[in-house]
């Protein structure tokens, strides 16, 4: 049974803007899955589909064998985990700690098996530090992490992520690149939305590719990101690899790839030749 299946989803938000237009696609479970696409071009509408905070205007969203017409938002929450692209949206308690634990406690662990999850997530994510601080005050990034502990101190089968690379320096977004591995490697769904090509590039997920709320494209990182033409359509940037290897077209470099190592191998070869 696929983890995610979207069946001809159209979307109309109340002030009329259709943000989703006949989308299908469907996730099986372990996949490591980005949304790209122009700003409002409907993957954070998408996201909300999920965990059934959005219910589709026509079509079907089914979480693991579930229409999320039929089920409860509890439901859903135990098997989707969704942090949001704005962080704060997710905080309302005093501290740190006690937003992690908040959820854990309604799904009704033992204090002891929330202590324990509250500690490992706080640690994993690097939050430790600030336990007993209010969430509000944390910085952007550290916010957007918190938003991350949150959810994984419950452990969902599936993990979506909503721009999680924003306001991250350097340093945290390869340790979150290393986290979603760690995560996928684990069995878990993970299906992000992210502007970030370099950040996406280097995951080498599969990409569904949106453009005014309908697919345009739906398939490997490479095959995806090295399409510079229907890139440019939705608004998007190619990686600077990429970019690099279409403006040396005087060489004749056919090949198209992600890996700067590759394209660096390709382009000596063709100098030398
Ligand atoms: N609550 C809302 N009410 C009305 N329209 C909305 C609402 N939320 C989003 N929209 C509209 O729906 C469309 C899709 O928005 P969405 O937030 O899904 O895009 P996005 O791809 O996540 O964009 P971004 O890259 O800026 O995050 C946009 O035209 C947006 O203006
Ligand atoms: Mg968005």
């Amino acid at each position: 049974m696929p983890a995610i299946e979207f069946e001809h989803v159209s979307y109309q938000y109340k002030s009329g803007v259709k943000a989703l237009d006949d989308v299908s696609f469907t996730i099986e479970r372990g996949e490591l899955v980005v949304l790209m696409g122009e700003n409002g071009s409907g993957k954070t509408t998408i996201l909300k589909h999920l965990n059934g905070l959005l219910k589709p205007t026509e079509g079907r969203v089914i979480i693991d064998g579930t229409d999320t017409r039929t089920a409860t938002v509890a439901q859903l929450a135990a098997k989707v985990g969704l942090v949001f692209q704005n962080a704060e949206e997710m905080f309302f308690e005093s501290t740190v700690r006690d937003e992690v634990a908040f959820a854990l406690k309604n799904f009704g662990y033992s204090e002891d098996v929330v202590k324990r999850r509250v500690e490992w997530a706080l640690r994993f994510m690097e939050l430790d530090a600030y336990a007993e601080n209010s969430p509000f005050i944390l910085s952007g990034g550290e916010k957007k992490r918190l938003a991350l502990a949150i959810v994984l101190a419950w452990g969902p089968e599936i993990i979506a992520l909503d721009e999680p690379t924003i306001g991250q320096d350097s340093l945290q977004k390869e340790k979150m690149a290393e986290m979603v591995r760690l995560l996928n490697t684990q069995g878990k769904t993970v299906i992000m939305a992210s502007h970030d090509v370099e950040f996406v590039a280097d995951l080498s997920p599969r990409i569904i590719l949106l453009s005014r709320g309908k697919v345009m494209g739906d398939g490997t990182a490479e095959e995806v990101l090295t399409d510079v033409e229907k890139l440019a359509k939705c608004s998007i940037l190619p990686p600077q690899v990429v970019a690099t290897l279409t403006r040396l077209q005087d060489l004749s470099i056919t090949r198209r790839t992600l890996s700067v190592e590759a394209a660096a191998r390709e382009v000596v070869e063709k100098i030398w030749r």
